[in-house]
């Protein structure tokens, strides 16, 4: 029923595309969007959350243009014998986010990464929207393809774009989600960015964190002042109350020696509901030296297990713990906005109706007409899925 539900809702995100899409979507669909600082360590966490290297990262602006990320848990679609499989690997991963790719080179006993390995790796892998039908098996490739995609519409020199990437990772491993990467807030242009970087940035921000279905990701470096936070701040601005923003401490690892940020963690600097979750992404050595996200995985854990401060909170930090803890303030978010969301939809369709109908009746075959029918199919599905969870509600008060 949950994987269900969310992935009505990525159908639906596909669905609506054409008609703007990402932030332009005549509905809100709830989905997790990143926030920060340029360089705070935003793809970063969504790698590890994604347990595959895929995003372009480093120093400097990197991501630019949004990246709307659809992480798809396709166990139901695979044969009993494939499941056992997956399963044995997936126990693994609600430790350790461990991946097939990791684990076929644990048993080689190889210290090396395997990139654009797995001839015969077919479980898992990603499509873009733009390239309809093309299967990127190869991680590697899904990056080449981001890059090009968006020096095509930036150009190479540091400029950026509002028009969104949509991408979906399909995988038995990882944990049904949609994500948002965003280009990090800046101050000060560089190459072929407008004088008003900083202001072009921002709206490109709030346009995709201002929707009440937005739960915002909001990432500081543990190594800057929390005070300081630019992301923290616009996120306040449109979340008042930090009723669906959580907050990620990254670069713990970075910090002055005999500092932490236990105080962060008790709600005494800047309190959130969902409070913060402390993680240690890759360095700039370690993506140069390649480090498997397997091993990052492993040295993440065994720094919190290890620090003094973190030892007895151990299970509650780290990037395993995030992406569970994601999963499920967005189904929580998903079903308080379901009422809201099937109101939009009937609108939404009404309104293309019309549209239609006053073009007449030649138009039927065009591009909308299929839209049109795509929106009315997912909006049946969407009904039944509200009527499943009105019964299961009901059930549930006998
Ligand atoms: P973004 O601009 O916010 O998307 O940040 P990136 O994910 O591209 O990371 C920026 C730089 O910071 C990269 O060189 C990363 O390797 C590094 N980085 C990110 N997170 C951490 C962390 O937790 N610890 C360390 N040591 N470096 C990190
Ligand atoms: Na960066
Ligand atoms: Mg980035």
């Amino acid at each position: 029923m949950d994987e269900h539900l969310i992935a009505t809702i990525n159908k639906l995100q596909d669905a609506l595309a054409p008609l703007g899409g990402g932030s332009q979507s005549p509905i809100d669909l709830p989905q997790i969007t990143v926030v920060g600082s340029q360089s705070s360590g935003k793809s970063s966490v969504l790698e590890n959350i994604v347990g595959r290297d895929f995003l372009p990262r480093g120093t400097g602006i990197v991501t630019r243009r949004p990246l709307v990320l659809q992480l798809i848990n396709r166990r139901s679609q695979q044969t009993p014998a494939e499941q056992k499989k997956s399963d044995a690997v997936r126990d693994q991963l609600l430790d350790l986010n461990l991946n097939d790719e990791d684990q076929k080179q644990k048993q080689k006993g190889g210290d090396e990464p395997q990139h654009g390995q797995s001839e015969d790796n077919t479980e898992e892998w990603g499509e873009f929207l733009h390239l309809p039908g093309k299967k990127f098996f190869n991680f590697d490739d899904i990056r080449q393809e981001i890059v090009k995609e968006t020096d095509k519409v930036t150009g190479a020199n540091s400029g950026i774009s509002p028009v969104p990437i949509n991408l979906r990772i399909y995988s038995p491993y990882v944990l049904t989600l949609t994500l948002v990467d965003l280009p990090g807030l800046t101050k000060v242009p560089v190459g072929d960015q407008p004088p008003d970087i900083e202001k072009q940035i921002k709206d490109m921000l709030l346009k995709y964190i201002a929707k009440p279905n937005a739960i915002i990701l909001s990432v500081n470096a543990a190594n800057t002042d929390l005070a300081n936070s630019d992301g923290l701040k616009l996120a306040r601005e449109v979340d008042p109350e930090g009723t669906r923003t959580i907050g990620v401490l990254t670069k713990v690892d970075l910090m002055d020696q005999g500092t932490d940020v236990i105080d962060i963690l008790a709600g005494r600097v800047i309190p959130l509901r969902y409070g913060y979750i402390p993680v240690i992404n890759r360095g700039q050595k370690d993506i140069e030296r390649k480090k498997t996200i397997r091993q990052a995985l492993e040295d993440e854990r065994r720094f919190f297990e290890n620090h003094p401060s973190y030892g007895s909170k151990a299970h509650y930090c780290g990037t395993p713990y995030l992406a569970k803890k994601l999963n499920s303030i967005l189904l929580h978010h998903i079903r308080q906005t379901l009422p809201e969301i099937r109101n939009k939809i009937e609108m939404t369709l009404k309104k293309y109706q019309q549209e239609l109908y006053s073009l007449g009746p030649e138009t039927m075959d065009s591009a909308s007409s299929i839209v049109l029918s795509m929106i009315t199919d997912f909006s049946n599905e969407y009904a039944g899925i509200l009527d499943g969870e009105a019964r299961e509600l009901s059930s549930q008060e006998l």
